[in-house]
């Protein structure tokens, strides 16, 4: 293969980067989940190795294998992702939420299968709040660490995908948010993609389109 020279400006740079999406148990053979490959953040991982950073990665059901020569750690839920970031940040430089994690998990996790009742046209489940791991890293962040966020907006009727991630900036208190549209046919699983990069006060810092390698590269640019 040919090696493509590049700017080796992460030399040093310890970088903890989240991707994939969490599946929450509903019984053995059952989860809740999302739809996230990890591919945009296994992409970050291979350009951030490329520009020389140390970089460790936690994966959730990624679709694509995580570059070699990343420390990586395979998670399943979002409590096992939790604990595997909060493990590991302290001694990070830059910490990239890229995961897709569960908002809610079942309260009660099924021993068995769970059968379908014959009497019953419905099914009610119980979900309860997962904690935020952005928001926790976010208050309790070692002095100096950059914390970036992804949000992925459909937008919704009177709220723009650009409002709806200046909102949630503003709400996670980190210092970027790298925010993409999303649709039933639009940035899943996709080889391409189409982010803009907010800072903390919600201002567009960039806007990028291209492969998700392309789109790694423009949004590391950010800490350069
Ligand atoms: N995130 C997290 N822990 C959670 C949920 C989300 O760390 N329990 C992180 C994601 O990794 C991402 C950012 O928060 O970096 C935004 O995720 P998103 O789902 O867009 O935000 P939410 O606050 O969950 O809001 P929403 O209601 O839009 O899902
Ligand atoms: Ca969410």
């Amino acid at each position: 293969s040919v090696v493509v020279p590049s700017v080796q400006d992460l030399v040093g740079k310890r970088i903890l980067i989240t991707g994939g999406g969490t599946r929450e148990p509903l019984d053995p053979v059952r989860f809740i989940g999302n739809r996230s490959s990890g591919k945009q953040a296994v992409a970050l991982a291979e350009r951030a190795l490329r520009r020389g950073a140390n970089v460790t990665f936690i994966g959730a059901h990624l679709e694509v294998a995580a570059p070699s020569g990343v420390t990586l750690q395979e998670v399943s839920t979002a409590a096992e992702m939790q604990d595997a970031v909060m493990r590991l940040r302290n001694s990070m430089d830059i910490v990239i939420m890229a995961a897709a994690v569960s908002d809610f998990r079942a309260e009660d996790v099924s021993e068995n299968k769970l059968k379908k009742d014959v009497t019953s046209e419905h099914l009610h489940l119980t979900l309860v709040k997962n904690p935020d791991i952005l928001v926790e890293l976010v208050k309790t962040k070692p002095q100096s660490q950059i914390i970036m966020g992804f949000a992925a907006e459909t937008g919704e009727p009177g709220k723009s995908v650009l409002e709806l991630g200046q909102a949630k900036i503003a709400r996670k208190g980190c210092d970027f948010l790298v925010l993409n549209q999303v649709g039933w046919d639009q940035g899943f699983g996709t080889e391409r993609n189409v982010v803009t990069v907010l800072d903390s006060t919600g201002d567009i810092l960039s806007e990028v389109s291209g492969s998700k390698l392309a789109v790694a590269d423009k949004v590391l640019d950010t800490f350069a």
